[in-house]
């Protein structure tokens, strides 16, 4: 039986830097080819923040695109959250930085940390505050600035990531338009495989974490390859499971975008063809919990996402963390 929502996307916006890396100018700076990253990962360009600027204002830009979208004003919001594993600080949240740049003087505001997974984690958590009644008007984030805490001088991880952000307004559904359905799961046995081991509690920072380069990201690829494959079809099975839906609903998938072939894996598994499937990590790598907004606003803006389409949005990413959400658009 079919879901009735009780909250919808009634607005999206994205941000990336002006500033592009290439493959190209990748080869310049470890021992890596345009022809080893395109074909491991499909990944060809990734836009990287200019010195001077942080996270939040990345998400200041993509929250003001999608409030203008929602018709907005920031005064009306209720709630921020904002995604991200690259904060501007450990404390105040990102979320509060943006509420003070953009003047959401009477919303609450957070961060969540869910990796990859964090902006449909905060998409479900909305869900759940608006259908409960509790808030109308609720902006959400998923920013990085995952150039900052990459290892510039590891090729197996300095290819794969980019900057980026992308935000939702979410509101009271229509009835017809919404989220059909909410997914999340964790794993913490398997956090070793994909984490930034200093400048936590566990391993503060010192000349030592410094030295050893404790306060970059570190990914055991391979395994982690396995596991997003695994997990986002698990997410995928339950998310349309949970709406109602079948696969042959699906108008588009929209996956964390992280390896080209990743997203392969996870449409030929769920029996999704191609031109089903979204992808865009060409165009950015991986920008962690801003991959799914930003390619769902890309993806609206070229009239892949039309009125009436069914959306499955399924995410993985450090902790383990993986999620999914069936969205009627
Ligand atoms: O956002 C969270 C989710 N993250 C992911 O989903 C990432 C998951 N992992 C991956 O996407 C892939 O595992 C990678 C793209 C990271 C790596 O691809 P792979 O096919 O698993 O390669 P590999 O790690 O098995 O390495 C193959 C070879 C190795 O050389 P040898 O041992 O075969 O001689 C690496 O040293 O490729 C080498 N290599 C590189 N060569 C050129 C590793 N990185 C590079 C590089 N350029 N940048």
């Amino acid at each position: 039986m079919k879901n009735n929502p009780k909250s919808m996307i009634m607005g999206m916006g994205s941000a990336v830097p002006e500033k592009v890396l290439t493959n190209h100018d990748l080869e310049k700076m470890v021992d890596t080819s345009d022809k080893w990253i395109r074909e491991r990962t499909g990944i060809e360009k990734r836009h990287i923040l200019e010195e001077g600027k942080t996270n939040s204002d990345l998400a200041v830009d993509a929250a003001q695109r999608a409030l203008e979208d929602a018709g907005m004003s920031a005064e009306e919001l209720e709630c921020i959250i904002v995604a991200t594993i690259s904060p501007d600080s450990f404390f105040p949240s990102t979320a509060c930085q943006v509420q003070a740049k953009i003047g959401a003087v009477n919303a609450a505001a957070m961060d969540i940390s869910a990796a990859c997974s964090g902006f449909l984690y905060a998409m479900n958590l909305v869900d759940k505050l608006i259908g409960s009644g509790q808030y109308q008007n609720v902006l959400i984030i998923g920013s990085e600035v995952l150039s900052r805490f990459t290892d510039w001088e590891d090729r197996a991880t300095c290819v794969l990531f980019g900057d980026g952000a992308g935000a939702a307004v979410i509101g009271p559904s229509d009835g017809e338009k919404g989220i059909l359905s909410t997914y999340m799961k964790s794993d913490g046995r398997l956090g070793y495989l994909l984490h930034l081991p200093g400048g936590g509690a566990t391993c503060p920072t010192s000349h030592q974490t410094v030295d050893q380069h404790l306060h970059y990201i570190k990914m055991a690829g391979q395994e982690v390859f396995k596991h997003a494959v695994r997990t986002m079809v698990d997410a995928a099975i339950h998310g349309l499971k949970r709406s109602g839906h079948q696969v042959e609903d699906v108008d588009l998938l929209i996956t964390h975008q992280a390896n080209v072939r990743i997203i392969d894996a996870v449409a030929k598994r769920v029996k999704l063809p191609k031109e089903k499937v979204f992808i865009n990590v060409n165009q950015y790598g991986n920008t962690s919990a801003a991959s799914i907004p930003l390619a769902m606003d890309q993806a609206k803006k070229e009239g892949r996402l039309k009125k009436g389409d069914l959306c499955l949005l399924v995410a993985f990413g450090g902790g383990f963390t993986w999620a999914s959400s069936v969205v009627q658009f």
